[in-house]
């Protein structure tokens, strides 16, 4: 599996998915640390202390440094991040990570339109397989968009995930690429719509 470089914008109806720009830290310093938001991503939201630049500044560059990783713009600024990983080439199968960390913009459908357009990218020009997650169990928001764009429940690892003095489940859930093309409903032969937005 071959990752185009530079690795491609994606552009849906109200986002964009792009490398960082140098405006995208000033952005993350405004997003903080909402605690429910962290919640959901496994910390102690009691012990969560605010964002530093220097912070600000690692997260931006973390997304720079990795091959398979866009920042998530909307309205044109940084909401948050989407990234692949996990890649075993053998198994033409990967790990999909999401984090939007501005509250206001949480179910209103951005993190699904993100993920569909990641997941087309994953299907249509990497080829692969199959997309997997790991999510917190008792994030059902987070399980509700994964499930509107496919995914399904394969599996649950019990009590993998100390938060805030509880033990917590962690769901599995994965995306064949067929269960996406099933649900996407489009005629066209895979590749073909990425493969033009790649072109123009
Ligand atoms: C997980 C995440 C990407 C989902 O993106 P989103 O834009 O918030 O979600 P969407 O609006 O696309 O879809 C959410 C679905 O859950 C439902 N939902 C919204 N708020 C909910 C809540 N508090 N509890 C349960 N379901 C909820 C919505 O109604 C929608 O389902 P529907 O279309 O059937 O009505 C985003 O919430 C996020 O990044 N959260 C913070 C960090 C996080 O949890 N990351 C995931 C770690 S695995």
């Amino acid at each position: 599996m071959i990752l185009p470089s530079p690795l491609p914008s994606l552009r849906t109806a109200r986002l964009i998915l792009r490398r960082p720009i140098p405006s995208d830290i000033a952005d993350r310093l405004a997003l903080g640390r909402d605690p429910e938001i962290y919640r959901n991503l496994g910390a102690d939201p009691r012990k969560l202390a605010a964002l530093t630049d220097e912070q600000a500044k690692a997260w931006v560059e973390n997304i720079a440094s990795h091959p398979a990783a866009w920042v998530i713009e909307h309205q044109g600024r940084a909401i948050g991040e989407i990234l692949i990983d996990n890649f075993v080439e053998a198994d033409r199968r990967a790990g999909l990570i999401i984090g939007i960390l501005d509250p206001d913009a949480l179910g209103k459908g951005l993190g699904t339109e993100a993920i569909r357009a990641v997941a087309e990218f994953c299907f249509d020009v990497l080829d692969l397989h199959k997309l997997s997650m790991r999510v917190l169990a008792f994030n059902t928001r987070a399980i509700r968009a994964y499930e509107r764009v496919g995914f399904v429940r394969e599996g649950l690892e019990r009590e993998s995930a100390f938060i805030a003095g509880n033990w917590h489940d962690d769901v599995i859930v994965g995306l064949l690429k067929r269960d996406f093309d099933a649900l996407r409903g489009d005629p066209k032969p895979a590749g073909e719509r990425v493969a033009a937005q790649l072109r123009s």
